[in-house]
C-alpha cells in the first residue's frame, strides 16, 4: 500500500518535471531514440563526412526514415522528426523550417 503510494507520487513527480522541460524533451526522445537504435552501426562520422547525404533538414528528415524504416522500427512523424532535430543540432545545423 505504502509502496504503491510512492510510485504514485513518483510518477506524479516525474510526468510534472516532464511537462515543465517542453521543449528540452524533443531533443531528449531524439537523443533516445537514436542511441538506441542508430548508433550501433554508425559512428558520428557518418553526419560530418565531405559526401554527406543529408544535406538539408528535409534530405536528413528524408535519411532518418529511410533509416529508421530500414530498421523496421516503425516511427511517426513526431519520432522521425526528433531525430532529426537531434541530429541536425548536434552535427548539421541546418535551418529548420517552421
Ligand atoms: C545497418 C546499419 C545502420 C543502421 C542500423 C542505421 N544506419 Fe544510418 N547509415 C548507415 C550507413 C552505412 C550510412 C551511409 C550510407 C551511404 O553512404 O549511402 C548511413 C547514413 C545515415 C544518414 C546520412 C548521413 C549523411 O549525412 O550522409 C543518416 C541521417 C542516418 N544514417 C540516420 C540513421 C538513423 C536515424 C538510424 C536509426 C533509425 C540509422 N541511421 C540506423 C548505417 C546504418
Amino acid at each position: 500500500m505504502l509502496q504503491k503510494s510512492i510510485l504514485v507520487t513518483l510518477f506524479v513527480l516525474f510526468s510534472n518535471l516532464a511537462d515543465a522541460a517542453q521543449p528540452v524533451r524533443d531533443a531528449t526522445r531524439g537523443e533516445l531514440l537514436y542511441s538506441t537504435h542508430c548508433i550501433a552501426c554508425h559512428s558520428a562520422q557518418v553526419h560530418w563526412r565531405n559526401k554527406r547525404l543529408a544535406t538539408d533538414w528535409i534530405s536528413l528528415r528524408t535519411e532518418v526514415y529511410r533509416w529508421q524504416k530500414f530498421s523496421g522500427l516503425g516511427w511517426g512523424d513526431d519520432d522521425v522528426a526528433a531525430v532529426a532535430r537531434y541530429l541536425n543540432a548536434l552535427h548539421y545545423h541546418y535551418p529548420v523550417p517552421d
